[in-house]
């Protein structure tokens, strides 16, 4: 059996013959009039219905019960006390569960005919049902992998409560992604821009299979972002895969050139999607391609499209979390005119690699960690001005934009600098997070692992993206890499981000920001903790590389920030 995500408010006749419904979360509140809704006949309909985190709250709204502000919000990990019941819900489970929250709105009276089923210690409703009316609702996030028991419950929602069947597996609709392929080039061609990483590989693939190496090209573009050794990487990944249809663009300066003196994260987003589709038609003229008969195919995965806040069909009800470099407007517009493919947009990551497996990619590929297409520069944070770093009872406020996500929604702001670091014991990660949650302004929190300088003698630099600060940043971050990967540390982390801030002394005017985290589908993510001998040895070498100032280690989980800094 399969889901689909459908608009909030999609009367009850679409929706009549659903084996179930979830209501989903989001940043909304439901006393905003123009938050999103659901069609009230679908809670009367007798259709197995779960809201989640805003779905409890909608649910409690439109049955009568009453929502309100909670004293302070609760991001990250808390405690599921549940009260003795036979739920089918949380069939199975003990009662004390750890769960993901991310709200600050809660259910303070549920709807008459509802029973409470368990509390945190923030949120005394934070699960309740009316079986009779086949409704449950959660407060937490039964969906991420932080919330230790999730799957099990909803697949009690799935299985027990509604009866579905469990007969999915992604790799088995190959044949059908394939015919979906055929179906939307029709007699056109497919242009590819290939990145080396697992999502556009596998959708190449996957475009190659469908209509052959004469109907479909794939152009790696070097863009001057890339990480140190990536384009022989993908040179050789290539050849060795028999893709002679991949030829290598070289487009350094047609990239960092509009970059020039731009500092602002979106911007940097918007600029390297309009030039990816300016490259590609620079290419498809010069191969005289421009005569409509090509579409472009792209990587684009479904955690891409929720982030950009497109996946509701209905884009002004969801939340951007990022600019995606594939939703940029002249992108959007190929979108319209039908001239793009996306076969793998229904697909989380996990489920992109067993298919690339069923392909017979190989795992040196396909384990690949995550890398960004904008690339280094999303690592590379800028700031328009000076700044000194300010005291706080907590450490020292560094005002670089940092994104993190809180109640589902994009923010920048502030990065909180601890100038000490114990150890990399997980307990420190838990505490960051929570330190966000009750600090307001900021999105992240670093510990100071080495410098040359304290912290209170640094500041923030006006800087942008340069050929230097990039060869500074590509320097740093093929020494982690490699230690990491020597160590066998590599393994235990689903991605390892290296990051330059802007953050030092006039003589070392830089700082790197080490942020390996573990995830399972980059929806959520743990910030991981790293063996200490490894990681003072790291700090050490590149402490040594000059115009780094000093090491850091990113703490904060996602939520509340996200896995970039960008
Ligand atoms: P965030 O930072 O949003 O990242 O927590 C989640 C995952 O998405 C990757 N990422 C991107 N990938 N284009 C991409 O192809 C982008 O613009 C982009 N931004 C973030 C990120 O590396 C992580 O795996």
């Amino acid at each position: 059996m399969s889901s689909a995500v459908y608009p909030s408010e999609s009367p009850v006749e679409v929706l009549r013959h659903a084996r179930g419904v979830i209501i989903s979360g989001g940043p909304a509140s439901v006393y905003d009039p123009s938050s999103p809704t659901v069609d009230p006949a679908v809670l009367a309909a007798g259709i197995p219905t779960l809201g989640i985190c805003y779905g409890q709250q909608l649910i409690t709204h439109l049955l009568g019960g009453e929502v309100r502000k909670g004293d302070k919000g609760e991001f990250g990990s808390a405690f599921l006390d549940l009260k003795p019941s036979d739920s089918r819900l949380f069939a199975g489970l003990t009662d004390h569960q750890k769960v993901w929250m991310s709200h600050r709105d809660l259910v303070a009276v549920p709807p008459s005919g509802f029973r409470v089923l368990g509390s945190t210690t923030t949120c005394s409703t934070a699960a309740i049902e009316d079986p009779e009316r086949r409704i449950y609702a959660v407060q937490f996030h039964p969906e991420v992998i932080h919330t230790t028991e999730g799957v099990r419950i909803l697949e009690n929602f799935l299985f027990s409560i509604c009866g579905c069947d469990k007969d999915w597996n992604p790799a088995n609709r190959i044949a059908q992604v394939e015919d979906q392929i055929r179906e939307t080039a029709d007699d056109r061609n497919i242009f590819f821009f290939v990145s080396g990483g697992v999502d556009s590989t596998v959708a190449f693939t996957l475009c190659l299979q469908a209509l052959g190496s004469e109907r479909v090209c794939g152009v790696y573009v070097d863009t001057g972002l890339m990480r140190e050794g990536e384009t022989e990487f993908v040179e050789e990944t290539f050849a060795g895969l028999g893709h002679d249809v991949v030829t290598i663009e070289r487009a350094q300066e047609e990239f960092l050139g509009p970059l020039e003196g731009v500092h602002e994260p979106e911007l940097k987003r918007h600029i390297i999607g309009e030039q990816f589709v300016k490259v590609q038609e620079r290419i498809m003229a010069q191969r005289r391609f421009a005569d409509g008969s090509w579409i472009l195919g792209q990587g684009t995965i479904y955690p891409d499209t929720i982030e950009s806040g497109g996946s509701s069909r209905d884009q002004s009800k969801a939340a951007t979390i990022k600019t995606h470099h594939n939703r940029v407007p002249g992108i959007q517009k190929l979108i319209e005119q039908g001239l793009i493919v996306e076969p793998l947009a229904d697909f989380y990551k996990d489920e992109v690699r067993e298919i690339g497996r069923e392909l017979g990619l190989s795992s040196a590929l396909l384990d690949r960690h995550p890398f960004p297409g904008p690339g280094l520069a999303i690592r590379c944070l800028c700031s328009a001005e000076d700044h000194a770093v300010t005291r706080t009872s907590e450490g020292w406020l560094v005002p670089v934009h940092s994104v993190g996500v809180q109640g589902d929604s994009r923010s920048y702001a502030p990065v909180l600098a601890i100038d000490s670091f114990p150890s990399t014991e997980a307990r420190l990660q838990d505490e960051a997070t929570e330190l966000v949650n009750r600090t307001s302004g900021v999105n992240r929190v670093m510990a100071l692992v080495a410098s040359h300088e304290p912290l209170a003698k640094q500041s923030v630099f006006a800087s942008y993206i340069t050929h230097g600060r990039l060869d500074l940043l590509r320097r740093a971050d093929g020494i982690v890499r490699g230690m990491s990967l020597e160590s066998g540390f590599d393994n235990k982390v689903w991605q390892f981000p290296v990051i330059l801030i802007p953050l030092g002394t006039t003589d070392a005017r830089d700082s790197v920001v080490l942020r390996p985290i573990y995830s399972v589908d980059g929806m959520t993510a743990d910030s991981v903790p790293m063996p200490d001998d490894l990681l003072r040895a790291m700090a050490a070498r590149v402490l040594e590389i000059p115009g780094i100032a000093g090491i850091y280690y990113d703490l904060t989980h996602k939520p509340p920030g996200t896995i970039e800094w960008e």
